[in-house]
């Protein structure tokens, strides 16, 4: 069976070298923020190694990382909705279609919101010397308390989806090797059914 060569947009028989490298930088920031947040609610907010490693890359930046690269994501999902892998016509088909757009709307909404709550606080916000955030002409406290009600409901919500996504991906690639997993890593193959 011949392989098709990976191209910079999507085709029909897998993503191509942008949307890949989307989802890859995404992920990895992602299961960052939850490896931090578990990783301090199980060795306590104290302990030295955490917060050397935290310093290196803190929830806020990585936070505004994810918001940014889905600025990107998001139209480049939709201008290439069409050359894209087709769902399934099936049930499964349908669940995947509606998780993946549920993900993109928690990972647009969580640090959008978070950020709408920096904004609210009143202070702006400085990253790397950049002014990220204005300084609001006066808190609006009803922001902040939404979003203090939101933020973590909101983002564990997005780590279930995470886990089912992962999950889906090793039934694909372990119990049905249909191909799937080739769409988003190493060589698509032809087609998948
Ligand atoms: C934060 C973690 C992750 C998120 C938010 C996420 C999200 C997504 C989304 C939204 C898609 C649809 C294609 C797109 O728009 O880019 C997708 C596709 C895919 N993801 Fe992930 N993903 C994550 C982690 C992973 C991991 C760890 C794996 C590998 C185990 C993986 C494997 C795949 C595969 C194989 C596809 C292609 C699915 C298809 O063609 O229907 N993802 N992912
Ligand atoms: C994809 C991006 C993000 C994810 C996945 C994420 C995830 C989380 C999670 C899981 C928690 C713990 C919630 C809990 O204890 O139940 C949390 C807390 C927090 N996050 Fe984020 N976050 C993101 C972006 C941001 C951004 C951009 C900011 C601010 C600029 C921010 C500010 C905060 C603050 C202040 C808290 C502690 C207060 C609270 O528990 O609500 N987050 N975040």
């Amino acid at each position: 069976m011949t392989r098709p060569a990976l191209s910079l947009l999507d085709r029909p028989t897998g993503y191509g070298r942008v949307s890949r490298m989307l989802h890859a930088l995404v992920a990895t920031l992602v299961l960052w923020q939850f490896a931090m947040v578990l990783a301090y609610r199980a060795l306590g907010e104290h302990n030295a190694t955490l917060n050397a490693i935290y310093g290196f890359a803190s929830h806020g930046p990585v936070g505004l990382g994810v918001f940014l690269l889905m600025l990107a994501r998001i139209p480049w999902a939709l201008s290439n909705a069409r050359r894209r892998p087709p769902y399934d016509a099936g049930v499964l088909g349908r669940i995947a279609r509606a998780s993946h757009a549920l993900m993109y709307a928690l990972l647009f909404a969580v640090p959008g919101l978070a950020l709408a709550r920096v904004y609210a606080k009143g202070e702006g916000w400085v990253v790397y010397g950049l002014s990220v955030v204005p300084v609001a002409e006066a808190p609006i406290p009803a922001v902040k308390t939404v979003v203090d009600a939101l933020h973590g409901p909101l983002s564990w919500t997005l780590l279930a989806l995470i886990s089912a996504h992962v999950g889906a991906v090793l039934l694909h690639g372990v119990v049905w090797r249909d191909g799937m997993v080739s769409r988003m890593f190493g060589r698509p193959r032809a087609a998948v059914g």
